[in-house]
């Protein structure tokens, strides 16, 4: 399933999604939003708070609606810029839902069951999870097609749904006959903390829906509990590794070296050099601060959209109307393409 990516005569844009499920994390920073900010200089871009994606699972709506503010706060707080970048909620403009219908009818069923993610989320109960779950990643690819993005930053664990997006937009082009219509839209991936690890199991990653706080850093935490965090992480009871090869073999270190270097915006190979033998009474603390340094102002900006948040919806709302002019004119092509009566 391969077309050339067509040399871009239409504008670069950047497009990324957060879901507003609770408990937005470090790897959602480091990963995702953090890299947004630079982006925004770089290319046109659109942040989507993805309430669509969210209720792929069941949702508590009252704090849904909290949690939709919480994810447009941490755009704001990281640095995101409203009048530069839009920055909306993926329920409030329709064409999302209507692209995702006709790209249900595009991709294919034995696409959609080699996702891993699906695998993971529904485990042995694939009976019983939501038929959105199992749509998530053609929702996902109408997110991103709806605006002819170009260019989508995101985690390592989202490769795989952008790979099918990138199918999906090459199949539609080919079924009806639109050569270049969507473009083929390029992942964004960053080289420390991609994958941002749990903090007490080296082997899984950081998530939302851990029940174990001590699992992750959320954006909310305040310093004593980030400090907390971070010395009791899982270690070993050798000396901070002075290879790379020995970095590789210890996947715990391993991921509190990328989270250094991803917060002191260096590389793992100079974290390893200079802590190179120390001991973890020595490594961790110095994570521990430099962490609460780097989060504490965006924790503290957070708070202040949060308790302000007729600020926060005002640039919901009108990054909504942004999105909407950009996306129904694909939209309205796109039917056209279709066959559909206007
Ligand atoms: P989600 O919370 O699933 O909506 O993810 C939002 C963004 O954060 C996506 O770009 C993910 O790839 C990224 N992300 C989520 N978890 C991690 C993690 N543990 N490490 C790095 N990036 C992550
Ligand atoms: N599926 C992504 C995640 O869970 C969130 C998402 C939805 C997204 N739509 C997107 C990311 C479009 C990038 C582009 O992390």
């Amino acid at each position: 399933m391969s077309e050339e990516q067509e040399k871009p005569k239409r504008p670069q844009r950047i497009f990324s999604g957060v879901q507003p499920t609770a408990n937005i994390h470090l790897g959602n920073y480091l990963g995702a939003i953090k890299r947004f900010v630079p982006l925004q200089y770089e290319m046109e871009s659109i942040f989507c708070v993805v309430d669509m994606h969210a209720i792929t699972v069941p949702q508590d709506p009252k704090k849904l609606v909290l949690q939709t503010r919480e994810v447009a706060a941490a755009y704001l707080a990281a640095g995101i810029d409203p009048e530069k970048s839009i920055v909306f909620v993926q329920s409030n403009v329709s064409a999302h839902a209507e692209l995702a219908w006709i790209l249900n009818c595009v991709a294919r069923m034995g696409w959609m069951e080699r996702m891993t993610q699906f695998k993971d989320k529904a485990g042995e109960n694939s009976e019983r999870v939501s038929l959105g779950l199992f749509a998530y990643p053609a929702l996902m690819a109408a997110d991103i097609l709806a605006y002819h993005a170009t260019h989508v930053p995101v985690g390592e664990d989202q490769k795989q749904h952008l790979e099918l997006a990138r199918d999906v937009a090459a199949k539609f082009n080919n079924d009806f006959k639109a050569k270049g219509f969507f473009p083929l839209p390029e992942p964004l991936i960053g080289k420390e903390a991609a994958r941002v690890m749990n903090l007490q199991d080296g082997s899984k990653k950081m998530s939302k829906s851990d029940p174990a706080e001590l699992s992750r850093i959320n954006l909310t935490d305040d310093a004593d509990t980030i400090s907390k965090k971070f010395k009791k992480a899982r270690t070993d009871q050798f000396p901070m590794p002075e290879t790379m090869d020995e970095l590789k073999a210890r996947p715990e270190v391993d991921n509190l070296v990328g989270i250094y270097a991803a917060l002191a915006e260096t590389t793992k190979e100079a974290v390893v050099a200079e802590f190179a033998g120390a001991g973890f009474g020595l490594f961790k603390p110095k994570l521990a601060d430099l962490a609460v340094e780097k989060l504490a102002p965006v924790n503290a900006k957070m708070r202040d959209y949060m308790d302000n948040h007729d600020h926060i919806d005002k640039i919901l709302r009108e990054g909504a109307e942004r999105a909407n002019a950009i996306a129904a004119p694909i939209l309205k092509k796109t039917k056209e393409l279709v066959g559909f009566f206007s």
